[in-house]
């Protein structure tokens, strides 16, 4: 038996259960992992309140971490016992121990720590593919990043910052402003106050950004569109403050042909080629020192329901990570 955090019903943080859990030797193409950290992502509260539809009930929560291989199923050919490894999978990541697809993990370089790993396979991914695929960030750019102090987006900021754009974030206290500006940042807004827009247009001097990551949802939309240069993208990736709701697409069109894109890190990292490659990239600007790690919370496993009623109520900045 293992310690695990489950969900038997859909609802808020205290339907996080800490007990104990039956999980087997490892089948098929499977390896076995011994946690030394799990990470804390919005995407886990998503899951736990039944905004995305579990797979199945009871689930073990969290959907990262980092720990060593214990076993090996059959057909396992890239991993041993004693692997160092991080991944990114869907559910399952809030116990002591737990079985993976071998496929999803990534070997972790010696450079990087568990507690990092478990702060940023998904986060890092998630800006690296963001940054680098869905609109190629170039030196002279301009950017809006909402949610700039976030987990995601004090990496994204780094990253921006590193790739050579000008980068402007939002952020919902004078503190995680500060915060942003150490990390990144050229400009940030404080958006609970000011009016983004009017500042984004001040900022560039009208010329506004050609892109706008914006991960809060509800709550900047649709004021982020009009951020965006003609021809600029809109990139919609999360919903802390609520999903955005049913829109005509014409707004578009008014806002100067805009495009707009809700990608997944899913959808990018499917394949493992991918996956290797988005892992490598990451691992590569952090050994640089380009893009650093703020494991800035750190819970026992099983005060889960900490970590999410304080992410939830935006006490967090950055990564938040949980420990065995
Ligand atoms: N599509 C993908 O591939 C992908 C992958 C990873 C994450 N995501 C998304 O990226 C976003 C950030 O994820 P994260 O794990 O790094 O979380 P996070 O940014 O650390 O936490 C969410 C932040 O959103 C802001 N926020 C604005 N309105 C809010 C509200 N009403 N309630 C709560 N928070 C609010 C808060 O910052 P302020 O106080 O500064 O406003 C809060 O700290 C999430 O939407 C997540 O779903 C998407």
């Amino acid at each position: 038996m293992v310690a695990a955090v489950r969900v038997h019903k859909p609802g808020g943080p205290e339907v996080l259960t800490y007990e104990n859990i039956e999980i087997g030797a490892p089948g098929q193409g499977q390896i076995r992992i011994k946690h030394h950290a799990s990470g804390v992502n919005y995407i886990d509260t998503y899951f736990r309140s039944g905004l995305y539809p579990a797979p199945s009930m009871p689930f073990v929560s969290g959907n990262e971490g980092a720990g060593e291989v214990t076993a090996v199923g059959p057909g396992v050919g890239d991993f041993k016992v004693g692997d160092r490894v991080g991944y990114v999978a869907a559910l399952g990541g809030y116990a002591e121990e737990r079985l993976l697809p071998a496929e999803r993990a990534v070997k972790l370089p010696k450079t990087i720590a568990y507690e990092q790993a478990a702060g940023m396979m998904l986060k890092g991914m998630t800006a690296e593919y963001l940054l680098r695929r869905t609109f190629k960030v170039q030196k002279g750019q301009t950017v809006l990043i909402h949610a700039a102090a976030g987990g995601v987006g004090l990496i994204l900021g780094q990253w921006a910052n590193h790739l050579g754009a000008t980068v402007i974030g939002t952020a919902g206290s004078k503190d995680k402003a500060e915060l942003a500006k150490a990390s990144g940042y050229h400009h940030v807004i404080l958006y609970r106050d000011e009016d983004f827009v009017a500042r984004v247009k001040d900022i560039t001097k009208g010329e506004l950004c050609e892109v706008v990551y914006d991960g809060v949802g509800k709550d900047t939309f649709p004021a982020s569109l009009d951020c965006i240069k003609p021809l600029g993208m809109f990139v919609s990736f999360g919903s802390s403050s609520g999903p955005i709701e049913a829109f005509n697409i014409n707004i578009l069109q008014t806002k100067g042909s805009l495009f707009a894109t809700r990608p997944t890190l899913n959808t990018y990292n499917a394949k493992r080629d991918a996956l290797v490659k988005s892992a490598n990239a990451l691992f590569k600007v952090v050994a640089s020192g380009a893009v650093k790690i703020p494991v800035n919370q750190k819970y026992p496993l099983r005060e889960a329901q900490s970590a999410h009623r304080d992410l939830e109520s935006r006490k967090t900045t950055g990564s938040t990570i949980l420990v065995p």
